[in-house]
């Protein structure tokens, strides 16, 4: 088998069977992971399969996970992948934002061209194969929003249950109504993102649900290929530093496994570092980095309206702490004044992302105030979310837009004319 499942922790690193269907060590409790065999793969080979593959239409080729196949091998037959086409998302260069945030060379990696509209669908092609591989009937997740449309759309194509925990009134009508399009079922539970993934983590195995949230280590390999599609874009050369939101920290921990994997095939000699900023009011890995702690200290009651990173718990923390070690990372905790302000700058580079994505953008701001990233630095941010996804959020801030930029008048030829002169006056 060119793939096997074992324990992420390095003083455990147990090896499970193929078929096993937790997400925890039998043995210690931690995460898992997919350890994909990379013995016998040759770098250069592989650079040359991948280009030669944009040119291909076959249905897997045209997914920004399934190209990279040799890194993504757990599955018998290309006819059992179930894809949407996701990933193969635009890197954008954002000169007025980077010039915003501290005079750095920005570019984005939009996650929102996604199928769903965000990086879940990188993961979840990856899970619901493996869901379909395993004959499991159901899959389930807890989710802020995001996680929970992009399984209803996967398992809708697989032809699987979904079922979704969500706290309730908690996250973006959006992506609320694109789940229960897709056709899922949704049970809201619970204040917040933690409770209803803690009652569902605990119930899964004995409701004979398969949990697709970031402790399934098959979504991390979807996700890891963000590193690749990269790297690839920049022909290899690697930035300073990928930043990322930091939520439940599987993507930070995906994007660290898809640079180990691509260093030891030794197709980039320098590993760029990692950035991880969360919210002020769910800021736990934040302060456990911060403060060199040993073991994170859960927020009771996260607070923030970028409600896609609304989490006090984190569940991959450790192996995203591993992530920062390996690359000499930084993280960074950001309020939702400088998420407002940041998601703003984006926008004068005709960029909209959800406000949780903006989380980057304010913190490589803070970060360059700091002077912990230098002027002239070549920094990618991870826009994890397409802006439509919370259209209720810039619709509660338009106020704090410039007056005048919406405005409503009577419907009659002088006031058209006049709210018009207006305009063309505000913008000379
Ligand atoms: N950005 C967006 C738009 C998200 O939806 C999430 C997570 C994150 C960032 C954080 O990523 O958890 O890998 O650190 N959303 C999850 C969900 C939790 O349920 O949709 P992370």
């Amino acid at each position: 088998m060119p793939w096997y499942i074992e324990c992420a922790q390095d003083d455990c690193r147990t090896r499970h069977c193929a078929d096993y269907r937790g997400h925890n060590c039998e043995r210690c409790g931690g995460l898992l992971e997919v350890r994909c065999e990379l013995t016998g793969l040759n770098g250069a080979g592989l650079r040359a399969t991948w280009i030669e593959r944009r040119l291909s239409n076959l249905p897997l080729d045209g997914s920004g996970v399934w190209r990279f196949r040799e890194l993504v091998n757990f599955f018998d037959d290309p006819g059992s992948v179930i894809s949407l086409a996701e990933g193969r998302t635009p890197l954008l260069e954002a000169p007025r934002a980077g010039h915003w945030a501290g005079g750095v060379r920005l570019s984005v990696k939009h996650q929102g061209a996604n199928p769903t509209g965000s990086f879940k669908d990188l993961g979840m092609t990856a899970a619901i194969t493996r869901a379909v591989a395993l004959g499991v009937p159901v899959v389930a997740c807890a989710s802020t929003g995001n996680t929970s449309s992009s399984m209803a759309a996967y398992a809708a194509r697989a032809g699987l249950k979904a079922l979704v925990f969500v706290p309730a009134g908690k996250i973006s009508a959006a992506k609320l109504a694109q789940a229960i399009d897709l056709g899922a079922f949704i049970i809201e539970l619970g204040e917040n993102f933690d409770q209803a993934f803690d009652l569902v983590r605990k119930a899964s195995a004995d409701l004979g649900l398969y949990l697709v949230n970031s402790v399934n280590p098959f979504r991390i390999e979807g996700q890891k290929t963000l590193a690749i599609e990269l790297l690839e874009q920049r022909n290899w050369s690697p930035p300073d530093y990928i930043v990322v939101p930091g939520g439940n920290l599987g993507n930070v921990s995906a994007i660290a496994k898809g640079l180990r994997e691509l260093r030891e095939l030794r197709l980039v000699d320098k590993v760029p570092r990692l950035v991880v900023i969360q919210s002020a009011g769910a800021d736990a890995f934040y302060r456990l980095i911060s403060t060199g702690a040993q073991e994170l200290v859960p927020v009771m009651q996260p607070e923030t309206e970028a409600t896609a990173i609304r989490i006090g718990s984190p569940a991959n923390w450790r192996k995203a702490r591993r992530a920062l070690i390996e690359t000499q990372g930084l993280c960074e905790s950001v309020t939702d004044a400088e998420i407002f302000d940041a998601k703003r700058a984006l926008t004068v580079d005709g960029i909209g992302c959800e406000p949780a994505s903006a989380a980057t953008l304010a913190g490589i701001r803070k970060l360059c105030a700091a002077g912990r990233i230098g002027a002239g630095a070549d920094v990618v941010a991870v826009l994890t979310g397409h802006q439509l996804k919370d259209p209720d959020y810039v619709i509660r801030h338009a106020g704090e837009i410039e007056c005048g930029r919406r405005v409503q008048v009577k419907p009659e030829a002088g006031a058209l004319r006049r709210a018009v002169e207006r305009v063309l006056k505000a913008s000379a």
